[in-house]
Protein backbone atom coordinates (compact mmCIF):
# COMPACT_ATOMS: atom_id res chain seq x y z
CA UNK A 1 0.00 0.00 0.00
CA UNK A 2 1.27 3.49 -0.77
CA UNK A 3 0.37 5.62 2.04
CA UNK A 4 1.77 9.05 3.37
CA UNK A 5 3.11 9.42 6.68
CA UNK A 6 2.90 12.23 8.91
CA UNK A 7 5.12 13.60 11.70
CA UNK A 8 2.42 15.99 12.73
CA UNK A 9 -1.90 15.95 12.82
CA UNK A 10 -4.09 14.15 14.76
CA UNK A 11 -3.61 9.86 15.87
CA UNK A 12 -5.86 7.73 15.69
CA UNK A 13 -6.67 4.15 15.11
CA UNK A 14 -7.28 4.90 11.97
CA UNK A 15 -4.80 8.12 11.01
CA UNK A 16 -2.70 4.68 11.85
CA UNK A 17 -4.62 2.37 9.44
CA UNK A 18 -4.63 4.98 6.53
CA UNK A 19 -1.64 6.80 7.05
CA UNK A 20 -3.26 10.06 6.89
CA UNK A 21 -2.68 13.24 8.93
CA UNK A 22 -6.48 14.08 9.80
CA UNK A 23 -9.18 11.63 11.08
CA UNK A 24 -11.49 12.53 8.27
CA UNK A 25 -12.60 10.74 5.39
CA UNK A 26 -14.77 13.04 2.63
CA UNK A 27 -17.88 10.89 3.03
CA UNK A 28 -18.46 9.03 -0.77
CA UNK A 29 -21.59 11.03 -2.37
CA UNK A 30 -23.72 9.75 -5.52
CA UNK A 31 -22.90 12.26 -8.46
CA UNK A 32 -21.25 14.75 -6.07
CA UNK A 33 -17.95 13.70 -5.86
CA UNK A 34 -15.62 13.87 -8.55
CA UNK A 35 -11.88 12.47 -9.50
CA UNK A 36 -10.55 16.06 -8.33
CA UNK A 37 -12.60 16.47 -5.25
CA UNK A 38 -10.64 12.79 -4.10
CA UNK A 39 -6.86 14.40 -5.10
CA UNK A 40 -7.94 17.49 -3.39
CA UNK A 41 -8.94 15.17 0.00
CA UNK A 42 -5.60 13.35 -0.55
CA UNK A 43 -3.26 16.38 -0.91
CA UNK A 44 -5.24 18.62 2.54
CA UNK A 45 -4.61 15.33 4.25
CA UNK A 46 -7.24 13.56 4.89
CA UNK A 47 -8.98 10.68 2.78
CA UNK A 48 -11.95 10.55 -0.08
CA UNK A 49 -14.12 7.61 -0.81
CA UNK A 50 -16.05 7.99 -4.29
CA UNK A 51 -18.88 5.81 -5.08
CA UNK A 52 -17.79 3.02 -7.82
CA UNK A 53 -21.22 4.26 -9.44
CA UNK A 54 -19.92 8.06 -9.84
CA UNK A 55 -18.65 6.32 -13.06
CA UNK A 56 -20.49 4.80 -15.86
CA UNK A 57 -18.87 1.86 -16.71
CA UNK A 58 -15.38 -0.17 -15.33
CA UNK A 59 -13.77 1.45 -18.16
CA UNK A 60 -14.24 5.06 -16.88
CA UNK A 61 -13.53 3.79 -13.38
CA UNK A 62 -10.55 2.16 -14.06
CA UNK A 63 -8.81 5.61 -16.24
CA UNK A 64 -11.19 7.70 -12.93
CA UNK A 65 -8.92 5.64 -10.27
CA UNK A 66 -5.81 5.66 -12.23
CA UNK A 67 -5.88 9.33 -12.77
CA UNK A 68 -6.54 9.98 -8.79
CA UNK A 69 -3.22 7.60 -8.24
CA UNK A 70 -1.12 9.42 -10.52
CA UNK A 71 -1.87 12.62 -8.97
CA UNK A 72 -1.48 11.96 -5.30
CA UNK A 73 -0.37 9.02 -2.76
CA UNK A 74 -3.19 9.78 -0.46
CA UNK A 75 -5.14 6.38 -0.04
CA UNK A 76 -8.37 5.75 -2.44
CA UNK A 77 -11.85 4.33 -0.79
CA UNK A 78 -13.97 3.08 -3.02
CA UNK A 79 -17.40 3.02 -1.59
CA UNK A 80 -19.27 -0.05 -3.37
CA UNK A 81 -23.37 -0.81 -3.46
CA UNK A 82 -23.47 -4.25 -2.88
CA UNK A 83 -27.22 -5.40 -3.17
CA UNK A 84 -28.93 -6.21 -6.06
CA UNK A 85 -29.45 -2.80 -6.96
CA UNK A 86 -26.25 -2.17 -8.89
CA UNK A 87 -25.88 -5.10 -11.15
CA UNK A 88 -21.65 -3.74 -11.87
CA UNK A 89 -20.99 -4.69 -7.87
CA UNK A 90 -18.90 -7.87 -8.95
CA UNK A 91 -16.50 -6.26 -11.68
CA UNK A 92 -15.70 -2.72 -9.55
CA UNK A 93 -14.94 -4.67 -6.88
CA UNK A 94 -12.15 -7.32 -8.61
CA UNK A 95 -11.21 -4.00 -11.02
CA UNK A 96 -10.98 -1.90 -7.85
CA UNK A 97 -8.77 -4.59 -6.01
CA UNK A 98 -6.68 -5.36 -9.48
CA UNK A 99 -5.97 -0.96 -9.42
CA UNK A 100 -4.85 -1.23 -5.96
CA UNK A 101 -7.45 0.94 -3.89
CA UNK A 102 -6.87 1.05 -0.38
CA UNK A 103 -10.56 0.32 1.45
CA UNK A 104 -13.91 -0.15 0.02
CA UNK A 105 -16.69 1.34 2.26
CA UNK A 106 -19.62 -0.52 1.71
CA UNK A 107 -23.41 0.28 1.80
CA UNK A 108 -27.13 -1.59 1.74
CA UNK A 109 -26.08 -5.37 1.40
CA UNK A 110 -24.04 -7.98 2.72
CA UNK A 111 -20.20 -7.10 2.70
CA UNK A 112 -19.35 -10.72 2.84
CA UNK A 113 -17.55 -10.92 -0.15
CA UNK A 114 -16.25 -7.86 -0.45
CA UNK A 115 -14.61 -8.28 2.96
CA UNK A 116 -13.12 -11.89 1.84
CA UNK A 117 -11.80 -10.85 -1.46
CA UNK A 118 -10.19 -7.39 -0.09
CA UNK A 119 -8.66 -9.38 2.87
CA UNK A 120 -6.66 -11.50 0.81
CA UNK A 121 -4.84 -8.62 -0.70
CA UNK A 122 -4.35 -6.39 2.76
CA UNK A 123 -7.14 -3.87 1.57
CA UNK A 124 -9.68 -2.72 4.58
CA UNK A 125 -13.39 -2.75 4.81
CA UNK A 126 -15.44 -0.67 6.42
CA UNK A 127 -18.92 -0.89 6.63
CA UNK A 128 -21.82 1.53 6.44
CA UNK A 129 -24.00 0.38 10.13
CA UNK A 130 -27.26 1.73 11.84
CA UNK A 131 -27.80 -0.01 14.66
CA UNK A 132 -25.61 -2.86 17.03
CA UNK A 133 -27.30 -5.93 15.29
CA UNK A 134 -26.14 -4.75 12.53
CA UNK A 135 -22.73 -3.89 13.64
CA UNK A 136 -22.04 -6.98 15.25
CA UNK A 137 -22.78 -9.08 11.95
CA UNK A 138 -20.17 -7.08 9.63
CA UNK A 139 -17.42 -7.42 12.68
CA UNK A 140 -18.32 -11.18 12.84
CA UNK A 141 -17.78 -11.19 8.83
CA UNK A 142 -14.62 -9.48 9.91
CA UNK A 143 -14.80 -5.60 8.93
CA UNK A 144 -12.29 -3.91 10.06
CA UNK A 145 -14.39 -0.65 11.07
CA UNK A 146 -17.88 0.44 11.25
CA UNK A 147 -19.05 3.60 9.87
CA UNK A 148 -21.73 4.89 12.31
CA UNK A 149 -24.51 6.35 10.53
CA UNK A 150 -26.71 8.30 12.90
CA UNK A 151 -30.17 9.99 12.21
CA UNK A 152 -28.30 13.50 11.66
CA UNK A 153 -26.45 12.17 8.36
CA UNK A 154 -27.25 13.25 4.80
CA UNK A 155 -28.39 10.70 2.78
CA UNK A 156 -29.85 7.27 3.38
CA UNK A 157 -29.84 7.96 7.31
CA UNK A 158 -29.89 6.04 10.28
CA UNK A 159 -32.62 5.94 13.16
CA UNK A 160 -30.06 6.86 16.31
CA UNK A 161 -28.69 9.77 17.41
CA UNK A 162 -24.21 10.02 17.41
CA UNK A 163 -25.17 10.53 21.07
CA UNK A 164 -26.29 6.99 21.69
CA UNK A 165 -25.02 5.68 18.30
CA UNK A 166 -21.47 6.36 19.08
CA UNK A 167 -20.67 5.13 22.53
CA UNK A 168 -22.90 2.15 21.61
CA UNK A 169 -21.35 1.04 19.25
CA UNK A 170 -17.69 1.79 21.25
CA UNK A 171 -18.92 -0.25 24.24
CA UNK A 172 -19.58 -3.64 22.03
CA UNK A 173 -17.11 -3.64 19.20
CA UNK A 174 -13.41 -4.07 19.06
CA UNK A 175 -13.12 -2.01 15.72
CA UNK A 176 -12.82 1.21 15.46
CA UNK A 177 -15.69 3.21 14.69
CA UNK A 178 -15.84 6.45 12.09
CA UNK A 179 -18.76 9.04 13.39
CA UNK A 180 -20.70 9.86 10.28
CA UNK A 181 -23.65 12.35 9.95
CA UNK A 182 -24.48 16.03 11.00
CA UNK A 183 -20.63 17.14 11.52
CA UNK A 184 -20.74 20.68 10.35
CA UNK A 185 -18.01 22.42 11.56
CA UNK A 186 -15.42 22.48 14.42
CA UNK A 187 -17.59 21.59 17.59
CA UNK A 188 -19.51 19.06 16.14
CA UNK A 189 -16.00 17.30 14.77
CA UNK A 190 -14.11 17.79 18.28
CA UNK A 191 -17.37 16.41 20.27
CA UNK A 192 -17.00 13.07 18.32
CA UNK A 193 -13.59 11.98 19.99
CA UNK A 194 -15.65 12.87 23.17
CA UNK A 195 -18.28 10.22 22.47
CA UNK A 196 -15.23 7.84 21.04
CA UNK A 197 -14.93 7.72 17.34
CA UNK A 198 -11.69 6.78 15.83
CA UNK A 199 -12.27 8.72 12.80
CA UNK A 200 -15.54 10.88 11.31
CA UNK A 201 -16.96 10.52 8.15
CA UNK A 202 -18.37 14.02 6.43
CA UNK A 203 -20.27 14.56 3.32
CA UNK A 204 -22.73 17.18 2.75
CA UNK A 205 -19.93 20.51 3.81
CA UNK A 206 -18.40 18.85 0.73
CA UNK A 207 -20.73 19.52 -1.47
CA UNK A 208 -20.93 23.32 -2.52
CA UNK A 209 -16.96 22.90 -3.82
CA UNK A 210 -15.17 23.94 -6.90
CA UNK A 211 -13.93 20.33 -7.66
CA UNK A 212 -17.88 19.14 -7.90
CA UNK A 213 -19.31 19.28 -11.12
CA UNK A 214 -22.80 19.22 -10.08
CA UNK A 215 -24.79 22.63 -10.73
CA UNK A 216 -24.24 26.09 -9.45
CA UNK A 217 -27.97 25.87 -8.25
CA UNK A 218 -27.06 22.61 -6.41
CA UNK A 219 -23.93 24.09 -4.97
CA UNK A 220 -25.51 27.36 -4.17
CA UNK A 221 -28.73 25.90 -2.61
CA UNK A 222 -26.10 24.53 0.45
CA UNK A 223 -24.96 27.84 0.92
CA UNK A 224 -28.61 29.25 1.19
CA UNK A 225 -30.54 27.23 2.82
CA UNK A 226 -29.96 25.64 6.08
CA UNK A 227 -30.42 22.75 9.07
CA UNK A 228 -34.36 23.62 8.98
CA UNK A 229 -35.06 22.99 5.44
CA UNK A 230 -33.90 20.04 5.59
CA UNK A 231 -36.85 16.77 4.98
CA UNK A 232 -36.93 12.93 4.55
CA UNK A 233 -38.11 11.55 1.46
CA UNK A 234 -39.29 8.07 0.39
CA UNK A 235 -40.21 9.31 -2.71
CA UNK A 236 -36.51 8.78 -4.16
CA UNK A 237 -35.35 5.38 -3.43
CA UNK A 238 -38.18 3.82 -1.40
CA UNK A 239 -35.43 4.29 1.72
CA UNK A 240 -35.98 7.05 3.73
CA UNK A 241 -33.10 9.83 2.02
CA UNK A 242 -32.84 13.42 3.26
CA UNK A 243 -33.26 16.01 0.51
CA UNK A 244 -33.14 19.90 0.51
CA UNK A 245 -36.85 21.51 0.94
CA UNK A 246 -36.78 24.01 -2.18
CA UNK A 247 -40.06 24.57 -3.64
CA UNK A 248 -40.45 21.35 -5.80
CA UNK A 249 -39.79 19.01 -3.12
CA UNK A 250 -42.94 20.93 -1.42
CA UNK A 251 -44.93 20.48 -4.39
CA UNK A 252 -44.35 16.74 -5.14
CA UNK A 253 -44.33 16.07 -1.01
CA UNK A 254 -42.35 13.23 0.45
CA UNK A 255 -44.71 10.64 0.89
CA UNK A 256 -44.83 7.86 -1.79
CA UNK A 257 -47.81 7.80 -3.44
CA UNK A 258 -51.45 5.36 -2.72
CA UNK A 259 -50.21 3.84 -5.95
CA UNK A 260 -46.24 3.25 -5.17
CA UNK A 261 -47.54 2.19 -1.53
CA UNK A 262 -50.18 -0.49 -2.99
CA UNK A 263 -47.21 -1.98 -4.87
CA UNK A 264 -44.67 -1.56 -2.34
CA UNK A 265 -46.78 -3.62 0.07
CA UNK A 266 -48.08 -6.40 -2.32
CA UNK A 267 -45.63 -9.69 -2.09
CA UNK A 268 -45.48 -9.80 -5.95
CA UNK A 269 -44.82 -6.73 -7.14
CA UNK A 270 -43.03 -5.34 -4.43
CA UNK A 271 -39.96 -5.68 -5.41
CA UNK A 272 -40.24 -4.35 -9.19
CA UNK A 273 -42.43 -1.45 -7.57
CA UNK A 274 -39.16 -1.26 -5.41
CA UNK A 275 -36.88 -1.39 -8.53
CA UNK A 276 -38.82 1.53 -10.32
CA UNK A 277 -39.10 3.66 -7.37
CA UNK A 278 -35.11 3.20 -7.28
CA UNK A 279 -34.20 4.35 -11.13
CA UNK A 280 -36.51 6.67 -10.97
CA UNK A 281 -35.16 8.79 -8.27
CA UNK A 282 -31.78 8.23 -9.34
CA UNK A 283 -32.72 9.81 -12.69
CA UNK A 284 -34.55 12.73 -11.05
CA UNK A 285 -31.35 13.38 -8.91
CA UNK A 286 -29.15 12.86 -12.11
CA UNK A 287 -31.53 15.76 -13.73
CA UNK A 288 -31.47 17.88 -10.96
CA UNK A 289 -27.59 17.75 -10.43
CA UNK A 290 -26.29 18.15 -14.02
CA UNK A 291 -29.03 20.12 -16.21
CA UNK A 292 -30.76 22.96 -15.98
CA UNK A 293 -34.30 21.47 -14.37
CA UNK A 294 -36.98 22.79 -12.33
CA UNK A 295 -37.15 19.68 -11.24
CA UNK A 296 -34.75 20.71 -8.03
CA UNK A 297 -34.51 17.31 -6.16
CA UNK A 298 -30.94 17.74 -4.44
CA UNK A 299 -29.93 15.51 -1.66
CA UNK A 300 -28.21 17.17 1.53
CA UNK A 301 -28.19 16.72 5.53
CA UNK A 302 -28.48 19.15 8.06
CA UNK A 303 -24.76 19.60 7.91
CA UNK A 304 -24.68 22.38 5.23
CA UNK A 305 -25.72 24.72 8.11
CA UNK A 306 -22.43 25.99 8.32
CA UNK A 307 -21.71 26.14 4.89
CA UNK A 308 -21.54 29.92 4.30
CA UNK A 309 -19.88 30.45 0.71
CA UNK A 310 -18.88 28.27 -2.32
CA UNK A 311 -15.02 27.23 -1.79
CA UNK A 312 -12.64 24.78 -2.53
CA UNK A 313 -12.20 21.04 -0.81
CA UNK A 314 -9.19 21.99 0.88
CA UNK A 315 -10.70 25.62 2.32
CA UNK A 316 -13.56 22.79 3.82
CA UNK A 317 -10.90 20.79 5.47
CA UNK A 318 -9.26 23.74 6.54
CA UNK A 319 -12.33 25.09 7.97
CA UNK A 320 -12.85 21.83 10.08
CA UNK A 321 -9.30 21.44 11.28
CA UNK A 322 -9.00 24.70 12.65
CA UNK A 323 -12.38 24.45 14.20
CA UNK A 324 -11.78 21.60 15.58
CA UNK A 325 -8.92 23.28 17.43
CA UNK A 326 -10.89 26.36 18.44
CA UNK A 327 -13.37 24.25 20.29
CA UNK A 328 -10.52 22.17 22.11
CA UNK A 329 -9.76 25.31 23.65
CA UNK A 330 -12.93 26.99 24.46
CA UNK A 331 -13.64 23.70 26.11
CA UNK A 332 -9.98 23.85 27.95
CA UNK A 333 -10.99 27.30 28.84
CA UNK A 334 -14.62 26.37 30.11
CA UNK A 335 -13.83 23.86 32.32
CA UNK A 336 -11.13 26.20 33.73
CA UNK A 337 -12.92 28.78 34.78
CA UNK A 338 -15.59 28.56 37.24
C1 LIG B 1 -25.55 14.05 -1.68
C2 LIG B 1 -25.23 12.81 -0.92
C3 LIG B 1 -25.01 11.62 -1.62
C4 LIG B 1 -24.68 10.45 -0.92
N1 LIG B 1 -24.39 9.30 -1.62
C5 LIG B 1 -23.97 8.19 -0.97
C6 LIG B 1 -23.58 7.03 -1.70
O1 LIG B 1 -23.59 6.99 -2.92
N2 LIG B 1 -23.17 5.96 -0.98
C7 LIG B 1 -23.12 5.97 0.38
O2 LIG B 1 -22.73 4.97 0.99
N3 LIG B 1 -23.47 7.05 1.10
C8 LIG B 1 -23.89 8.15 0.45
N4 LIG B 1 -24.20 9.29 1.16
C9 LIG B 1 -24.00 9.30 2.63
C10 LIG B 1 -22.59 9.79 2.98
O3 LIG B 1 -21.63 8.88 2.54
C11 LIG B 1 -22.44 10.05 4.50
O4 LIG B 1 -22.83 8.93 5.23
C12 LIG B 1 -23.24 11.28 4.93
O5 LIG B 1 -23.02 12.32 4.02
C13 LIG B 1 -22.86 11.73 6.33
O6 LIG B 1 -23.70 12.78 6.76
P1 LIG B 1 -23.38 14.34 6.48
O7 LIG B 1 -23.86 14.60 5.09
O8 LIG B 1 -24.17 15.06 7.51
O9 LIG B 1 -21.91 14.53 6.64
C14 LIG B 1 -24.58 10.46 0.51
C15 LIG B 1 -24.84 11.66 1.18
C16 LIG B 1 -25.14 12.82 0.49
C17 LIG B 1 -25.37 14.10 1.25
Amino acid sequence: MRFWSYINGMKTSITKMLGIKHPIIMAPMFLVTTEEMMIAAGESGITGCIPALNWRSIEELEAGIKKIQAATKAPIGINLIVNKSNPLYKKQLFKCLDLGVNYFITSLGSPEEVIKESHKQGVKVFCDVIDGDYAQKVEDLGADAHIAVNSGAGGHLGNIPATILVPMLKAQSKIPVIAAGGIGEGHGYFSMFALGADAVSIGSPFIATKESKINDGYKQACVDYGAKDIVVTTKLSGSRCTVIKTPYVEKIGTDQNFIENFLNKNKQAKKYAKMITFWKGMKLLEKAAFSASYKSVWCAGTSIEFTEKQSSVAEVVDRFVSGFEKAEKEFESRRNSP
